[in-house]
């Protein structure tokens, strides 16, 4: 039987995509061919490309907007640095919520002037910080929609006279916003989208072309615009998973539909957190719970071993909290069942049963 994922990513798909794609690995749209041996110019795979561009824009309610859905390569961390060799001519402000802010930070300081707005640094991103304000005339600000490893998320986004640039890795696709506030977006698939190896970017096109420097192709936003996501050999199978899974998400409902899912299954688990004295969350405002990854302690370090026992007996994979963090997190992204979080759910009330 297969086990309740929790991973942070990569993570669970829903298990009709990875039939799918298991098909097409060995004969993809009736060519006798594999999806992974046929060229990427090929009339079959140039229509994947077109409708994963349009499944993502369409998610979004960006069509028609002057909005251009990439698939790139190198991962979000790879637009950690392509956002500021783009964007940054003097100067950008920077919201350090977590570990892949820092990250974005660090990167963009090599290409001009970061102004932090405002950090949680300090109290471990047990938070998302309030009451500051944006500076006007900055080239551009950078956040973090969801921070995978704390599990704090944004609920209300900053106002700016700035392009608005969101990290969306861990959680896109996951709840309905008014997407077009953002004027770049971008996120590592292997979240709520297909398996890792391509990155989402969803640009506007208008806010590109403005910085002096010069950009090497392969890092030029506008150059993968002008070639469709084809000015190299993209990614294929990635982006094949991330056009299936986001026909999937159509098929659910789309956003709207799976929000309310996602706001379900957080509600359940949150609700037993708060209700069982032997566990406690990581973050400190309701309000900045994440919806994707729920991030708890265990009160009683004694109880661990057989909290941890009694997980792996009930098929539980990946609620290791990270590194940085501690506990548990248990990833629930779009593709997992309510009944995942059910029987982690039963786990925690045998648990205190037992102590
Ligand atoms: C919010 C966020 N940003 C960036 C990254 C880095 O993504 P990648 O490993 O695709 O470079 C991650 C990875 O988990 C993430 O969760």
């Amino acid at each position: 039987m297969k086990k309740h994922n929790f991973s942070a990513g990569p993570c669970i798909l829903p298990q009709s995509v990875l039939e799918k794609a298991s098909q097409a690995i060995l004969n993809f749209d009736n060519l006798d061919l594999s999806l992974i041996e046929i060229s990427h110019r090929s009339k079959s795979f140039v229509s994947v490309m077109e409708r994963a561009q349009e499944l993502a824009l369409e998610h979004l309610g960006l069509q028609d907007k002057g909005y251009k859905a990439l698939f790139l390569q190198g991962g979000a961390s790879m637009e950690f640095l392509m956002v500021a060799y783009n964007l940054l001519e003097k100067k950008a402000g920077y919201l350090d919520t977590g570990t892949w802010s820092a990250k974005a930070i660090k990167e963009a300081k090599l290409f001009g002037d970061i102004e932090v707005i405002a950090s949680s640094k300090e109290e471990n991103y047990n938070n998302i910080p309030t009451g500051f304000t944006v500076p006007s005339g900055l080239d551009y600000l950078h956040i973090t929609s969801n921070n995978t490893i704390f599990g704090t998320q944004m609920n209300d986004f900053p106002e700016t006279d700035c392009p608005l640039v969101c990290d969306m890795s861990s959680d896109i696709f996951s709840r309905v916003l008014d997407f077009s506030k953002f004027d770049l977006i971008y996120a590592g698939a292997q979240k709520n989208m297909g398996p890792a190896g391509t990155t989402l970017v969803v640009v506007k096109e208008a806010i590109l072309g403005k910085v002096s420097r010069v950009i090497p192709s392969m890092l030029d936003y506008k150059v993968h615009i002008s070639k469709d996501s084809m000015f190299n050999t993209p990614p294929v199978f990635a982006v094949y998973v991330s056009m299936l899974t986001l026909e999937w998400l159509k098929e659910q409902g789309g956003v709207a539909a799976i929000e309310q899912k996602n706001n379900e299954k957080a509600e359940l688990l949150y609700n037993e957190i708060d209700r069982n004295p032997l566990f406690k969350g990581f973050v400190v405002n309701k309000k900045d719970r994440s919806k994707m990854n729920v991030t708890f302690t265990i009160e009683n370090d004694a109880l661990k071993d057989t909290f941890d026992t009694m997980c792996a007996e009930a098929g539980i994979n990946g609620l290791n909290g990270h590194r940085s963090v501690g506990g548990y997190r248990a990833s629930i992204y779009n593709a997992l069942p309510i009944e995942s979080v059910q029987v982690v759910v039963n786990v925690m009330q045998e648990l205190e049963k037992k102590a």
